[in-house]
């Protein structure tokens, strides 16, 4: 929003919603602005060296800003937003004036009111509200204030409740106009880029301040805002600046080559006091000699009344408030500004300003605006692909103006690099360029696609799942690979099955390429382990122990088949898991003799099937017969000379029969 919009919209707000707390970023924004540093200083003036002080508290906590780095120090733990009463919000901020850089207390308050005028303008353009409030008693001893540091202001920062939120209450009028000021207009500069180039100079040219940016200044200075407030009834303008009890005490002045003038902020007008240059003599009698070939001067003064405050550290705070706005105004308009205090010889500027005969009037301060000495012109342009804010063109811009660029690249374009006087300078968006000398800016821009890539949850890619930009016409390999126990299926490549691995993509449109993984992969079953392994008496119970990996869809089952008549018939047996990947069953007891045959099966969830049968012969024992001990061993070899003949002799009349073994054969018993 321009900052015209922003300094009319400015009123105190002192109802918040105390549920939403103001995110960090956007109390950084309202310090920054309060108090930070810009590009080429600050963003106030000073005159005694920056003497201010912000804490910050919310419900866990107070900071110290420490404008330097944009940072804040914990300054103490605790909720201490209460302190000195004043409106509920949930961050309050408490301007503190440093005494050793400013011992003077009503100057002080002075350049506490450029940062309080810049929070009121920044909270409203983040549509946060905030107000001065005059609150002192408790503050120090409570936040534990060094003596040095007097407290000035508390001003709670948070979003406005209804009828205010959003600043809804505010809707737009007419805007004033006289023929010596004409209406005011916006001048397409943000609050943050005004802030940003504030410059107090006095380096001017000869040309004159014209009657548009005379308008502007004086507006900005102490005029009514072109909205009204309709939660009044009637209706009413705020000023643009606030004033305690809403008072305004102020006068503004103004002086150029032909005379001094009254501002009206009523009428927006002005009314005549002199009719000859009294720039020197203003100059010389506020002891700001430097002023005296200023194009304009505008002098603050107040008017004395029974109202005790007048004259003191509040009034003091008016002279900031204006001063801030006339420096953010004619930023804003490509003018210079200065600031002079004026309240050391009051007669000698009453006189100057051709004010004798008013008793009351006390003069406080000057500022002086000018066109600065030197102009430089930056030519804006871009390629195909985009444009840019501000537009193609040429601008002519003060010696030393900020000026921020912005790159707005079209769909499926992207910035490439910025070109300023032919030299590629990246692709920072948006880009500052300095105006000290004339310059050419070009945005280069390139047509862009993307390429979203994905995989399901069993594998990866390279480049890893996400979206890319890519040049147009660029190709790349995309690799999918599988988690462990699941091999590469297929891709998606804009909806369409595609099955080699690492795919080729060429980026001549947006792409969107998705991996699909499949466990293949069975099971791993060990060798069981047989308890007992031999000598199985009739009857006995054999146990049986395998391990079984699988990394891929998980096992589903393990199980166990025998057969006591050499594979004609098997039996399952389940096998439990007796610890990880550790599966038992067990072999119930057979009468003597009893050749049993059996193998191991395991199934994944995906129905991979693992068969473990000793390489299609089974794992085979035999129950023998009760002998005493002492004849065991010869009977048991006698025993297995005889199986391996008959095994044997089976085996040979099976071949010439054209037969194999059962349990060879049969691969899944199910
Ligand atoms: C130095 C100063 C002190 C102020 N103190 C208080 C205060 O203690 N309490 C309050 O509610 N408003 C305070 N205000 C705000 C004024 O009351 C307010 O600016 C004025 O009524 C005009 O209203 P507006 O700001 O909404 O346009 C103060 C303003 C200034 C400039």
């Amino acid at each position: 929003m321009p900052l015209e919009t922003v300094i009319s919209r400015r009123m105190s707000i002192r109802n918040f919603d105390l549920n939403v707390t103001v995110p960090w970023e956007l109390v950084s924004k309202v310090l920054w602005a309060a108090y930070g540093y810009s590009w080429r200083g600050r963003t106030v003036p000073s005159f005694s060296g920056y003497p201010v002080i912000i804490y910050v508290s919310n419900e866990t906590a107070t900071y110290k800003f420490v404008p330097e780095n944009q940072s804040l120090t914990l300054w103490k733990n605790g909720d201490y937003r209460g302190l000195g009463g004043g409106y509920d919000a949930p961050t309050q901020l408490y301007i503190i004036l440093d005494a050793n850089i400013c011992p003077d207390i009503l100057w002080g308050n002075a350049e506490s009111g450029c940062v309080i005028q810049n929070i009121y303008l920044m909270a409203n353009a983040l549509n946060l509200g905030t107000v001065c409030q005059y609150i002192r008693t408790d503050i120090h001893q409570g936040l534990g204030l060094p003596v040095n540091e007097k407290v000035l202001y508390k001003m709670p920062l948070g979003y406005p409740l209804p009828p205010y939120a959003n600043y809804q209450n505010l809707m737009p009028t007419s805007r004033q106009s006289s023929p010596e000021l004409p209406e005011i207009q916006d001048s397409n500069v943000s609050l943050e880029e005004a802030l940003d180039s504030i410059f107090p100079s006095h380096d001017w040219s000869n040309n004159s301040v014209t009657c548009q940016e005379l308008s502007q200044v004086l507006w900005a200075s102490y005029g009514y805002s072109y909205y009204e407030d309709t939660t009044a009834s009637p209706p009413i303008r705020h000023r643009t600046v606030p004033s305690a009890h809403g008072y305004y005490p102020m006068k503004v002045y103004a002086a150029n080559s032909s005379g001094v003038y009254e501002y009206l902020p009523e009428q927006h007008n002005l009314t005549t006091i002199v009719t000859e240059d009294r720039r020197p003599s203003i100059a010389q009698a506020s002891g700001n000699a430097w002023a005296s070939s200023a194009p304009l001067i505008i002098a603050v003064a107040y008017v004395e009344d029974s109202r005790p405050w007048i004259g003191g550290e509040e009034t003091y705070v008016e002279v900031g408030l204006i001063t801030q706005n006339v420096y953010l105004e004619s930023t804003a308009w490509g003018l210079i500004t200065d600031w002079g205090k004026a309240d050391a010889d009051e007669d000698a500027m009453k006189e100057a300003l051709g004010l004798s005969g008013e008793t009351q009037l006390h003069p406080a301060s000057i500022i002086t605006v000018g066109h600065p000495s030197i102009y430089f012109n930056l030519t804006i342009s871009s390629t195909i692909g985009g444009a840019t804010n501000p537009m193609s063109g040429t601008y002519t811009y003060v010696n030393g103006t900020s000026v921020y660029v912005t790159a707005i690249p079209n769909v499926n374009y992207e910035l490439a690099y910025w070109k300023l006087d032919e030299i590629n300078i990246g692709l920072e968006n948006p880009v500052l360029i300095l105006m000290t000398g004339n310059h050419t800016l070009q945005a280069v821009f390139i047509c862009v696609y993307n390429l979203t890539v994905a995989s399901t949850d069993t594998g990866t890619t390279i480049p890893p799942p996400g979206t890319y930009n890519y040049q147009a016409e660029f190709s790349l390999n995309v690799t999918a690979f599988p988690n462990s126990g699941y091999s590469f299926d297929y891709w998606l490549l804009d909806g369409e099955e595609r099955k080699e691995n690492p795919i080729t993509i060429i980026m001549n449109a947006n792409h969107t390429l998705k991996a699909f993984f499949v466990d293949d992969i069975p099971p791993e079953i060990s060798a069981p382990v047989q308890e007992p392994p031999e000598n199985i008496m009739a009857y006995q119970n054999v146990t049986v122990t395998v391990n079984v990996t699988e990394t891929g869809s998980g096992l589903y089952n393990v199980t166990l088949w025998h057969s006591i008549n050499n594979g004609t018939t098997w039996t399952p047996l389940n096998m439990t898991k007796i610890s990880t990947n550790t599966y038992q069953t067990t072999i119930l007891g057979h009468e003597t003799c009893t050749w049993v045959t059996y193998r191991i099966i395991a199934y994944d969830n995906k129905g991979n099937q693992a068969v473990n049968d000793n390489h299609g012969y089974c794992y085979i024992y035999h129950v023998i017969p009760e002998f005493p001990s002492l004849i065991i061993l010869p009977l048991l070899i006698i025993t297995t000379l005889l199986t391996v003949i008959v095994y044997k002799k089976y085996k040979i009349k099976e071949r010439r029969a054209g037969l194999n073994i059962k349990c060879r054969k049969r691969q899944n018993p199910y």
